[in-house]
């Protein structure tokens, strides 16, 4: 651990705390009941505690105020999100595809007492995310791999020099072409692959 434990706030409150055991507990039975045969209805597919760690530090030191997320699935990622957009005195957008996730996400996201800084849109975030207007500080790509190049594309406009992009599956076949793009481009994308290469960050030049 780099980082005093004082600083990360938010992360740190019983509320969020409890919230989140709760999850990856359900997240990682679900993974180890061989989630894959699951409808994409129900499952997590969610970002480890170390990842999650990691998001929060990365909003946090960066003091992202408005960060976006792309895939939120039940939540676990967006509580992480919305603990560095509170402590930063920002927020989150996020957005999610299917609709019966939409109610849990909310109530996850409620249940760690940070549903005042997020916005979950329910829809395709091609769609969704559309109306983003203001210069986003953090971008956390987690939805469907062969959509991060499009995603980025819809919302290259709002980034900022000094904006940072997450990539979780960054390893995944479908994310090449964005990963191509971003390794490609060394004078505009600084990058470095995090997690066993599961994970790829992009701070933009
Ligand atoms: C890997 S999961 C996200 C996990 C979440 N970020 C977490 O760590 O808790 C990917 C989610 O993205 C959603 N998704 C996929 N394509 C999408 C799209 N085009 N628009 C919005 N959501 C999408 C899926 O339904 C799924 O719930």
């Amino acid at each position: 651990m780099i980082i005093k434990i004082n600083v990360m706030k938010t992360l740190t409150e019983k509320r969020v705390i409890d919230a989140l055991s709760i999850l990856h507990v359900k997240a990682e039975n679900q993974k180890h009941s061989g989630s894959v045969s699951l409808p994409n209805a129900e499952r997590f597919m969610a970002i480890s505690v170390e990842q999650g760690n990691f998001l929060y530090l990365l909003g946090f030191l960066a003091k992202a105020k408005t960060i976006v997320e792309f895939g939120c699935s039940f939540g676990i990622s967006t509580i992480y999100l919305a603990a560095a957009a509170k402590d930063n005195g920002g927020s989150v957008i996020t957005t999610e595809m299917e609709a019966a996730k939409w109610g849990p996400a909310l109530d996850n996201i409620r249940e760690a007492g940070l549903q005042d800084f997020v916005t979950l849109f329910q829809g395709d975030a091609m769609v969704t995310l559309q109306d983003v207007k203001e210069p986003i500080d953090l971008l956390f790509l987690d939805g469907s791999k062969k959509l991060y190049l499009p995603v980025f594309e819809l919302l290259k406009e709002r980034l900022h020099p000094g904006s940072i992009i997450f990539a979780d599956n960054a390893d995944h076949a479908e994310a090449i072409s964005f990963i191509d793009y971003v390794t490609s481009a060394n004078d505009r994308f600084v990058t470095a692959s995090l997690f066993d290469g599961r994970s790829i960050i992009i701070y933009v030049v």
